[in-house]
């Protein structure tokens, strides 16, 4: 083979290489492709556009399968593009592993029992009772713990007093990292009760607004204490019975997931249930609202990704199928007595 052959191959092979590496898009997309970055604000440089676009198309394709299976009686839950769907694995990790149990984790407060005397209903919705705040949004931040912690705190809050005050996700991550949380690096509610406990308060949301960034100072003021709590309790790990009887008859308590599979990340409605979850390895915390019964028993659940991930920002999970996901494996509440 002379030079010339040669360097005609090289070339014709790098070009045969630019081109098949090249982000392959479905032209039929386009118009879709537009229409979503449009509604979720989406913007991009000229050089990443493509790049979003493939991971884009990737994860639509998955939603589509899954819905096909759905339609053939194979979920019980649709999943839907949201605005994660650019978001790469590792990317969407950057939100979740919010939740950081740690070997010392066995930290004080009590075990939840429940009052004696009180009959179990068959539905719950704390929404309905006017225990909950609107769904709020972490942004880019794992701090999932401190919005998993407001969420049980407002309906003790509510409970006590008949007030539904908003409260302060960014005085939680900036103030307890003493006690053991890491703001947008991960935490847990019962160190976020531990912290509004010795603290003797917490502030309101209005008063100590959420930034989504990690803040270097604590900027709790007194003048603006919104709660205080008497303590905080554990409700015995992995029955879903006892966790039942808590949110009866406490309100909303914060628990802990595994929600790190693609059917949780692009979730839309139906009672999720994912035979690949985990009952030990937990990543995220949420706050449970209620339960109640379709076809199936389900847990009705608040997440922290705004209203356009889920269901409004909710996502109904499958209740008494042996604990999927362990969502008995982690609850707690805060208590006022
Ligand atoms: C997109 O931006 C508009 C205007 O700033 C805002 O009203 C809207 O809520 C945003 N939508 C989302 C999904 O963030
Ligand atoms: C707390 O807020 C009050 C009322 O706005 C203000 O006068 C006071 O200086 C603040 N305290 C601190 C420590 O920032
Ligand atoms: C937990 O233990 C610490 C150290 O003993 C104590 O200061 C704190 O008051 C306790 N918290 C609760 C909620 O009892």
């Amino acid at each position: 083979m002379n030079i010339r052959t040669m360097l005609h191959l090289v070339v014709t092979t790098f070009y045969v290489t630019a081109v098949l590496g090249a982000p392959r898009r479905d032209p039929q997309l386009d118009q879709h492709w537009e229409l979503w970055m449009d509604r979720y604000n989406k913007t991009y440089h000229e050089k990443e556009e493509g790049w979003r676009r493939m991971v884009w198309e990737k994860n639509l394709k998955k939603i589509e399968l899954h819905n096909l299976e759905h339609s053939m009686g194979k979920h019980s839950y649709r999943l839907g593009i949201n605005h994660f769907a650019d978001m790469t694995k590792e990317e969407f990790k950057q939100i979740m592993n919010g939740y950081k149990p740690k070997a010392e984790e066995k930290a004080n407060g009590t075990f939840f029992k429940k009052p004696s005397f009180q009959k179990v209903p068959d539905s719950v919705d704390w929404r309905q009772e006017g225990y909950v705040t609107p769904v709020k949004d972490q942004g880019q931040c794992a701090s999932c713990w401190a919005f998993s912690a407001t969420g049980s705190l407002e309906g003790q809050l509510f409970r006590a007093t008949g007030r539904l005050v908003s409260l302060s996700e960014q005085n939680l991550m900036d103030c307890s990292r003493s006690l053991g949380n890491h703001g947008c690096d991960g935490g847990l509610a019962k160190k976020a009760f531990e912290y509004v406990y010795t603290n003797g308060g917490l502030n309101s949301e209005a008063s100590y607004p959420y930034l989504a960034k990690d803040n270097p100072q604590c900027s709790y003021n007194e003048s603006y204490n919104a709660i205080t709590i008497d303590g905080y309790a554990y409700i015995p790990s992995g029955s879903e019975e006892d966790l039942m009887e808590a949110v009866a008859t406490m309100g909303p308590i914060s628990v802990a997931i595994d929600a790190s599979r693609d059917s949780f990340q692009f979730y839309q409605s139906g009672i999720y249930y994912e035979e690949d979850c985990s009952k030990e390895e937990l990543n995220h915390a949420v706050l449970l609202v209620g339960y109640g019964y379709s076809d199936q028993n389900y847990w009705i659940v608040k997440n922290s990704w705004s209203e356009n991930w889920g269901n409004n920002g909710y996502i109904y999970m499958a209740k008494d199928r042996n604990n999927n996901c362990g969502i008995a494996t982690d609850a707690t509440l805060p208590i006022i007595l």
